[in-house]
């Protein structure tokens, strides 16, 4: 049981990091001069998936051109024999077969998984959500994959959250398995801190077995109108057993202001050549 393709929900209207988001999805922001798309393209391809399917929002072609060939640049770049940059623009391309499909309008991320059932068909699949950047030597999808692969079953990724936060997540009760591994007995969808089951919430990475999609059929819109994953998922825990692994490494929710610059700070003191002198300059600004 292989996984090889991947659904990427980037339709949101990323209201959070408005007024940037009006124009430019926020999938496009970049972190340590790379988009989040690309991370997630990235992780995913390194894992061992070859075709991806982006959901994207309608007249928002900002991520089609950014994998599409650029010949006009690539001109440019020849004559000021830039092969470095020629090459990094010639990869995009190559990272994987990558289809896009619109969602009209954002009713949730349930909705927006359903959507690639055409493309995903009758086959388990990765489910990356490119505003929650996880920052560990072994991806977020690498260190799934062995836990599917001995369960045969649907994982998902968790992480313990501020206890005062359940609100923000889709909660697990856990029944311990190993280190870092837990059975999912139920899902609770942004519980109160008194109503949640624990503090291990979950985080943008799924692989899911194809059953999800008759459960996503059967899930109902939420209050607010949208079909919410957690809920499919609920439905698909009648069926059969799902796991959580409490992943590695640091997560950065890009997907409000504070997190997208904790990401920017974090991934530019990484950096090969400036991250040395950019801890210089942030000391003098604190
Ligand atoms: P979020 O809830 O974080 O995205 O969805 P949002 O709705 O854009 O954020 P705010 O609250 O308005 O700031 C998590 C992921 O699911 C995608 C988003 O693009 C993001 O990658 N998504 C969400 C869709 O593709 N479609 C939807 O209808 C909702």
């Amino acid at each position: 049981m292989s996984i090889t393709k991947a659904v990427i929900p980037a339709a949101g209207w990323g209201t959070r990091l408005l007024p940037v988001t009006k124009t430019q999805p926020k999938e496009m922001l970049p972190v340590g001069g790379k988009p989040l798309i690309q991370f997630a393209v990235e992780e995913a391809a390194e894992a061992g998936i070859t075709d991806i399917t982006i959901i994207i929002s309608p007249n928002r072609q900002a991520i089609i051109d950014y994998f599409a060939p650029a010949p006009d640049l690539a001109a440019v770049l020849t004559r000021k024999n830039e092969l470095g940059l020629l090459n990094d623009l010639a990869r995009l391309e190559d990272l994987a077969n990558l289809t896009y499909i619109i969602q009209e309008e954002p009713l949730g991320l349930g909705h927006a998984v359903a959507l690639a059932h055409a493309t995903i068909g009758d086959e388990p699949f990765a489910v990356i959500l490119p505003d929650d950047l996880i920052d560990h030597h072994e991806s977020g999808l690498r260190q799934m994959l062995p836990i599917f692969i001995e369960y045969r079953t649907s994982v998902i990724a968790v992480e313990t959250v501020d206890a005062q936060a359940t609100r923000k997540y889709g909660i697990i009760r856990p029944e311990r398995v190993s280190e870092r591994i837990y059975k999912v007995d139920e899902l609770v969808e942004k519980p109160s801190p008194e109503a949640a089951p624990s503090t291990l919430g979950i985080v943008g990475r799924y692989l899911i077995t194809p059953a999800i999609f008759e459960a996503l059929a059967r899930t109902t819109p939420d209050s607010r109108g949208e079909i919410q994953l957690t809920d499919a998922l609920t439905v698909l825990l009648t069926q059969q057993d799902i796991y959580a692994l409490e992943l590695q490494g640091t997560r950065y929710d890009t997907g409000e202001p504070l997190g997208w610059l904790e990401a920017q700070v974090a991934y530019g003191l990484k950096h090969p050549e400036a991250g040395e002198r950019f801890r210089h300059r942030l000391r003098r600004l604190i």
